[in-house]
């Protein structure tokens, strides 16, 4: 059976904090304990974005060798012109939003479906931040709109409706996150999951997210320790130690969102990091949220890409969520 090869027992964590309850922002002296930590592992990152970048081009090259691909992987050329120490992302555990939906998230290692949009290899490295060391067998669990701001599972709710008018419009007047069930469908689109092998690394195949009203584009992460999984690949438990939304660089989305089909969701203007209320949070501390891209054929961004990002965990900052 595949999924009982993948019951792995990840890094058992001991001591758990106080959960910081459904509106789920840690208080300060966490968030700067967390910090103090993350940065004490920056020339490691440093190291490990290096090496990470030197073994990607190999892996490139093999997992591709099979295939009938319409461009050609460049090997030779780093995929960023800089590796920076400063990609971690030791995310101070920003809110999970109102569209998390575990019962749709399933183990995978592409979540595109039918959604149409630009490819996103995206490929993530997590950093275990009490050792500094790469941290396998973590499951990264991701979830994100479609081209023109759905979330699967959601398919009712109008990306474009203030969240504050949704409600009212479902006449709900005591919403609690994590709590009240706004799902309307079993639709599973853009939801995933996948493990960090060895090396502390995984890909997640996907499509670049559009957005919706109010938000800057992201993409939400958790990082799962612990973990175990149903046949049908949703999880039954785990650790959560890491809740947090990654981004993109402005310039790159104002490029993006002027291709179809992103260019056709004209009803809402599109929030900027700069004005978006969460991004702020996820850059507490001196985090970088925002996801490294290189075109998949080396010119075009538009023609797909390969996003990568750190993110530290403290494996023994357990979140117990209601799943
Ligand atoms: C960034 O990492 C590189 C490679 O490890 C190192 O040489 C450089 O000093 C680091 N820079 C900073 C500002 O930490
Ligand atoms: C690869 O795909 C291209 C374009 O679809 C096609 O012309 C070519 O014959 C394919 N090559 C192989 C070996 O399948
Ligand atoms: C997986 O199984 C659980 C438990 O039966 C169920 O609640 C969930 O909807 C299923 N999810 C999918 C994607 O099949
Ligand atoms: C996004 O999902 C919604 C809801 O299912 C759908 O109506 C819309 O066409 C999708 N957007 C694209 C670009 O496919
Ligand atoms: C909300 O309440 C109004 C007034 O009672 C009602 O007309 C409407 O159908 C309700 N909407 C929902 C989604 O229940
Ligand atoms: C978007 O912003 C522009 C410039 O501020 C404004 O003129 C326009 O009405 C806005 N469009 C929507 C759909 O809100």
């Amino acid at each position: 059976m595949f999924y009982s090869n993948l019951l792995i027992t990840a890094l058992a964590a001991t001591t758990a904090i106080a959960h910081p309850g459904p509106h789920d922002i840690l208080p300060r002296a966490e968030i700067q304990r967390r910090s103090d930590m993350a940065k004490r592992c920056a020339e490691h990152v440093a190291n490990f974005n290096q090496q990470r970048m030197a073994k990607r081009a190999m892996q490139k090259r093999w997992e591709r060798s099979g295939h009938n691909t319409t461009f050609e992987i460049t090997t030779e050329a780093p995929y960023y012109e800089n590796i920076q120490n400063d990609t971690c992302v030791l995310t101070p555990e920003v809110t999970r939003g109102p569209y998390v939906w575990p019962r749709s998230q399933t183990l995978r290692q592409d979540m595109t479906e039918d959604q149409v949009g630009i490819p996103l290899w995206l490929d993530v490295g997590v950093l275990d931040m009490a050792t500094c060391e790469p941290l396998p067998n973590a499951l990264l669990d991701f979830w994100h709109c479609n081209a023109t701001g759905s979330y699967s599972s959601f398919t009712h709710l109008s990306p474009n409706t203030p969240f504050e008018e949704l409600l009212s419009e479902l006449n709900i007047t005591d919403y609690d996150l994590g709590v009240t069930d706004l799902h309307t469908d079993d639709t599973t689109w853009l939801r995933g999951m996948w493990p960090t092998d060895e090396n502390g690394v995984m890909e997640m195949k996907t499509i670049f997210p559009g957005f919706y009203v109010d938000r800057a584009i992201h993409i939400h992460v958790q990082v799962h320790t612990d973990w175990s999984l149903r046949e049908n690949g949703t999880i039954i438990a785990s650790n959560t130690v890491s809740t947090g939304q990654i981004y993109f660089d402005e310039d790159v989305e104002e490029k993006l969102m002027s291709v179809e089909p992103y260019a056709s969701h004209t009803q809402i203007n599109r929030t900027t990091n700069a004005d978006d209320s969460v991004f702020s949070q996820d850059t507490e501390g001196g985090y970088n949220p925002v996801v490294s891209v290189v075109p998949v054929d080396g010119e075009d961004l538009a023609n797909g890409m390969y996003g990568y990002i750190t993110i530290g965990v403290d494996t023994t900052a357990i979140e117990t969520f209601n799943k």
